[in-house]
C-alpha cells in the first residue's frame, strides 16, 4: 500500500459552546467535547484508511482547561501512526480568544481507531510517513501507546509488552 502522511488525514472542526452544551459551571461539558472529538478523529482515520472505521479505544484525554461558553473551539484530529487494521489519531483542542484571535492550547486526546470492511472486520490500511519534529515524537510513542491499551483491554500479555518493559529497564 502507498504510504501516507499525517496531513493528508488532517481535520479541522471548529465550532461555539452553547448553553445546552455546558455544566452548571457554564463551561463545556466533557462529553460534549468527546463526541466532538470523536467526531473529527473519525473523520482523520477515514481520511486514512478511505474504508469505515469504528473507534477502538480511547486511550487518553486530558481535560487541562475549562472551556466557557461562548468559546470558539477547534478540534484538529491527524493520524500519528497506522498499524496493521488499526490508526492511532491524536487530537488537540484550541480556544480561539475573542479579542487577540490566538489560539491557546486547552486540551489534547489519542483515540484508536480500526478500518472494517462492510461485515465489520479489520482490514488493513496503508503506513504513515510522520514529517514534522512533532509528528516524529507522536509517531516513534505510538506503540508504547497501543501497547498499554491491549494490555489494559486484557487484550496483551503485559510480558509481551516490549516498548512498555522498556521504559522500566
Ligand atoms: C475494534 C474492533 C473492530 C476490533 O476487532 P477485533 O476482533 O478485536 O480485531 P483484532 O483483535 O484483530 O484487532 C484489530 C485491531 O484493533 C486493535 N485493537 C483492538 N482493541 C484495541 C484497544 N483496546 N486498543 C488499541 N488497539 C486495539 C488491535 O491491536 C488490532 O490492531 P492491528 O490490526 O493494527 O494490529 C471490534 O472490537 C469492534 O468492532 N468493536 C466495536 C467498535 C464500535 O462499535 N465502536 C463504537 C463504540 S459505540
Amino acid at each position: 500500500m502507498i504510504p501516507k502522511h499525517p496531513s493528508e488525514s488532517l481535520t479541522i472542526l471548529t465550532d461555539l459552546v452553547l448553553p445546552s452544551e455546558t455544566n452548571p459551571l457554564n463551561n463545556l461539558f466533557g462529553g460534549e467535547l468527546l463526541a466532538r472529538m470523536d467526531r473529527a478523529a473519525s473523520i482523520a482515520a477515514r481520511r486514512h484508511s478511505r474504508r469505515i472505521v469504528v473507534t477502538a479505544s480511547v486511550n487518553h484525554v486530558a481535560f487541562n482547561r475549562a472551556v466557557p461558553i461562548g468559546s470558539v473551539v477547534t478540534v484538529e484530529a491527524k493520524i500519528s501512526r497506522s498499524f496493521k487494521s488499526s490508526m492511532e489519531i491524536y487530537i488537540d483542542v484550541w480556544i480561539e480568544d475573542r479579542e487577540s484571535g490566538l489560539r491557546n492550547k486547552a486540551n489534547e486526546g489519542i483515540y484508536t481507531f480500526v478500518a472494517v470492511d462492510d461485515t465489520g472486520r479489520p482490514v488493513e490500511v496503508a503506513p504513515i510517513i510522520p514529517e514534522t519534529e512533532l509528528e516524529k515524537q507522536r509517531f516513534d510513542a505510538a506503540l508504547r501507546r497501543k501497547q498499554l491499551s491491549l494490555v489494559l483491554a486484557g487484550k496483551m500479555n503485559p510480558h509481551d509488552a516490549t516498548e512498555l518493559k522498556a521504559l522500566f529497564s
